[in-house]
């Protein structure tokens, strides 16, 4: 009986349905949800006209690796009880921790494995360190954080990580070069970290593997981004490591900072919202170059600008900041460090100088191509052998 009714009900929608005709219904659907150019054809146009000029001879193999699929790094999970599985897994499908060979292959060449007297840095913490890795991690790059690629020109996919017996996961997958910025901090034991833009949590779950920080603040203004960066160390760290004496989670404004703890911290990354260059050129979702957030791009130099300069008065005197973000755009780029120098200059008597990273990315040659030496800091640009990127990065000494 049910049945029968349930097929009279069908029957007359779909008699109703056949009333309204088709072309006006497609007719309508087609004027109100598809926009006539589409965002990332808008992203498009913008970047051949920005970088194509910024970038010349280089744009086009940027541009065709920006418009293929990305390259990942897995970002392996010490606090996972199988991590040195994990590594043997990893390195058993042809992939390799691009921070230590990198280093290696350097010391190699220049043949300093051997004379190399300078102490690692970072090596507390719950992890061993071996002999290997005090020979070959240079001061400043934390023996903890180790994050495998498949080689140049290696398209292979990583597997999704598994969890072990705790439900920890093995690794985090990555964009490779996000990692550059976490490196170049240098943090070392003790030190108070500031993370101003945390969400998702990549950078801050590469922080906690160092384990070097004696403090560490997370921040993101996002309410629902910061559960995400939440949902990490859930799935990442276990609880102890993250304790409320250790780890401070916030959602506040990162412009505020300097208001509300000027003078602060060793180590403040400030790694920006930006024109995320390649998820506009091949997501239409929640685009920055959708129509209806256009204002919001015309100003986000202005926001980075407020983002970096709260982040140099947060920092004490004597510590760096790290800025990041994942756009080839100059104006959001070194335009937004000059600008904040000098703001922090006028406004709050602040001098920041920026630090040479050359022979930081030096080390780092071989896995990531980096553009021509921009005005300031470094910028990683994508390529199909090594599909990596845009990441900038630009480090700031506060003098005082
Ligand atoms: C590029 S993402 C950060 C990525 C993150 N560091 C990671 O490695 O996973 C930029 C973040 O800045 C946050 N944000 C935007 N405006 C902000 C503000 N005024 N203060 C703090 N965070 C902000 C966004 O919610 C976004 O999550």
């Amino acid at each position: 009986m049910a049945a029968r009714i349930n097929t009279r009900i069908l029957f007359r929608n779909l008699k109703s349905i056949s009333l309204i005709p088709r072309r006006n219904r497609v007719k309508t659907k087609w004027a109100t949800t598809q926009p006539k150019f589409p965002s990332t054809r808008l992203a498009l146009e913008n970047f051949d006209v920005n970088y194509g000029t910024q970038l010349g001879d280089l744009w086009p193999s940027v541009r065709v690796a920006m418009l293929c699929e990305r390259k990942y790094g897995a970002l392996v999970n010490n606090f996972s009880a199988a991590a040195e599985e994990v590594m043997e897994e990893l390195q058993s499908q042809g992939a390799m921790d691009f921070i230590c060979s990198d280093v290696l292959q350097r010391d190699e060449v220049q043949g300093t494995t051997e004379e190399q007297d300078d102490k690692p840095l970072s090596v507390n913490g719950p992890f061993p360190t071996s002999e290997t890795e005090e020979e070959t991690v240079r001061p400043g790059l934390s023996p903890n954080i180790k994050c495998f690629v498949f080689p140049k020109s290696d398209i292979s996919r990583f597997k999704p990580a598994r969890p072990d017996s705790n439900r920890t996961l093995g690794y985090y997958l990555m964009d490779a070069a996000s990692l550059l910025p976490v490196l170049a901090l240098d943090v070392q034991e003790g030190h108070t970290v500031l993370d101003l833009c945390a969400a998702p949590g990549g950078k801050t779950l590469a922080l906690l593997q160092t384990q070097a920080f004696g403090y560490l603040a997370v921040n993101d203004s996002s309410v629902s981004r910061k559960a995400r960066v939440l949902q990490v160390l859930q799935n990442y760290v276990p609880r102890e490591y993250w304790s409320d004496d250790r780890v401070r989670i916030t959602s506040l404004d990162g412009r505020k900072w300097g208001e509300l703890e000027s003078d602060t911290f060793d180590r403040v990354l400030v790694d920006v919202p930006c024109t995320t260059d390649r998820h506009s050129l091949l997501e239409a979702d929640n685009s920055i170059f959708n129509r209806s957030r256009n204002k919001e791009r015309q100003m986000l130099p202005l926001l980075q600008t407020e983002l970096l300069v709260a982040g140099l008065q947060a920092v004490q005197p004597g510590g760096d900041v790290l800025y990041s973000t994942c756009t080839l755009s100059q104006l959001q780029n070194e335009y937004v460090v000059e600008r904040a120098m000098q703001v922090v200059q006028e406004e709050f008597g602040i001098t920041a100088q920026v630090q040479d990273l050359g022979p930081f990315t030096q080390l780092f040659g071989d896995t990531f191509r980096f553009a021509p030496k921009p005005r300031f800091g470094e910028l990683v640009l994508p390529h199909l052998t090594a599909n990596f990127g845009p990441i900038y990065l630009c480090k700031l000494r506060r003098v005082h």
